[in-house]
């Protein structure tokens, strides 16, 4: 591995494309529609501090050894791991933490396609005027009906796989480029108007304050939730950074890069979560109504503005690029390998592996229908349940996947990555890569990554799972 080698799937042409391609990824679902119904759910400012702090503490610090491991490695994250840990004298069986992440990121694929779907369903909604005049209980109702029709969830569901798959399929650096250059700050642009709607609802201080106002005694229930989130709106802890970091162009700065992204991510959930509980609060509802959140308040806010309609269908269009960008970032890891391993063409790689993404998806369908009794992890009066049939307590398909991904599996991940970068890659390969100027700021990254970051992982995994 010299250090100028280029990946065999392409490189970016500049940073910039990196830093859109990097957004891309993490700006998504998670931001809009997970963030604010998360932040309902555990209680407010509370999560909202913690999340803050594993952003800054954990998640950017993972963000950089991906970053840095992806561009060092020119490969797929497995292959990358790999190749770097010969090099580095240890076990090549590092890269099953980068397999880890491919399966993680392939089952976040499957329910967030679903997910994107319900924001394809509302594109047409809104086209047809579905939303004029709308309160709260009409907009749940128009949500309920959508997810418990299971047909039209698949429709939507295979509609949104498919177009993740054909950007994967063509390669991922050409067209990606032109689409983010222009839609993602555009999304921007809508949510700070959606934000000029929900400051004249009249109750745009009380949402304010119930992302912002913390009760420290509040604080422990949802830490491993706000981590498991930390690492899923910055896309960390699957490889989906690291197969783009290694097709990031070697003179780039990788720190300010990284922050750059890091910042943006933050800036689009915060703004998202200050557009949306003014409405919630407005229109009467429960800030802890779950995943239905984002899609039963904003057709309200949409419904009852002038000219309404229109910024309903672009900004669903909008919900659905950022969406798209996500969903090919989590597709790209696996597929970059399965080309590297079997020699095959991206093409045919990427449908077998998109079919299978679909087909788990379907679970995460049904579990808001026909199979919302399905529950994992139950415990009841006698005692703990991996699988039972049942209207309480456990979680649904969909539930089980989102939680094993978000809460186990990507913060897993983001500790071996980190381990990797800080402990087995060479501290001189690690300056070379960096390439930061001043001595102290090295130190600072390099104790982060080292210390900071594993220990906090480490501790909110052991505590939580220990309960
Ligand atoms: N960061 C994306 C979002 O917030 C989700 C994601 C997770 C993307 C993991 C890639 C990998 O919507």
């Amino acid at each position: 591995m010299s250090k100028d080698t280029v990946s065999i799937h392409g490189i970016w042409a500049s940073r910039w494309v990196f830093i859109l391609a990097a957004t891309g990824s993490a700006v998504g679902l998670g931001n809009i529609w997970k963030f604010p119904y998360m932040t309902g759910m555990y209680g407010g400012g509370a999560f909202v501090l913690v999340y803050l702090v594993c952003i800054a503490l954990i998640g950017l610090p993972v963000m950089l050894a991906e970053t840095l491991l992806g561009r060092r490695g020119r490969q797929s994250p497995v292959n990358t791991l790999s190749t770097l840990a010969r090099c580095s004298g240890a076990s090549e069986r590092w890269s099953w933490a980068a397999v880890m992440g491919m399966i993680g990121a392939l089952l976040i694929l499957s329910f967030y396609s679903v997910v994107a779907g319900w924001a394809l369903d509302y594109i047409l909604g809104m086209v047809r005027g579905e939303f004029s005049g709308i309160d709260g209980a009409g907009a749940g109702q128009r949500f309920g009906g959508l997810t418990s029709d299971p047909v039209r969830l698949t429709i939507w569901h295979s509609l949104f796989m498919l177009l993740t798959a054909w950007v994967i399929a063509r390669g991922v650096v050409a067209g990606l480029e032109r689409t983010l250059r222009i839609l993602m700050p555009l999304l921007f642009v809508l949510l700070l108007a959606l934000l000029g709607y929900s400051m004249t609802t009249g109750h745009f201080m009380e949402g304010v304050r119930f992302l912002f106002d913390f009760d420290l005694a509040k604080v422990p229930d949802g830490i491993l939730a706000a981590m498991g989130h930390a690492f899923f709106t910055l896309s960390v802890g699957v490889g989906s950074i690291m197969v783009f970091g290694a097709y990031m162009p070697r003179k780039a700065s990788i720190g300010s890069t990284v922050l750059t992204v890091g910042l943006l991510d933050t800036v689009v959930a915060l703004t998202a979560g200050m557009a949306l509980f003014p409405v919630v609060f407005a229109a009467g509802l429960q800030p802890n109504e779950g995943p239905g959140l984002m899609f039963v308040t904003l057709p309200i806010a949409f419904g009852n503005i002038a000219g309404g309609n229109v910024f309903g269908v672009v900004f669903f269009l909008l919900v659905t690029v950022a969406a798209w960008s996500s969903a090919i970032s989590m597709l790209e890891p696996a597929v970059a390998f399965f080309v590297e391993r079997t020699g095959r063409s991206r093409g045919q790689v990427t449908s077998v592996i998109a079919l299978l993404c679909w087909v788990v998806g379907l679970g995460t369908v049904l579990s808001f229908n026909l199979l919302a009794d399905a529950r994992f992890f139950v415990t009841d009066a006698d005692g703990w349940h991996l699988y039972r049939w049942t209207s309480e307590g456990g979680m649904t398909f969909f539930e089980s996947i989102d939680y094993l991904t978000s809460r186990i599996m990507l913060p897993l991940g983001g500790l071996l990555f980190v381990l990797f970068a800080g402990w087995v890659l060479d501290r001189d390969v690690f300056r070379d890569e960096l390439a930061l100027r001043h001595q102290r700021l090295f130190s600072l990254v390099y104790s982060l990554l080292r210390y900071v970051a594993p220990a906090g992982i480490l501790i909110i995994l052991v505590t939580e799972l220990s309960k």
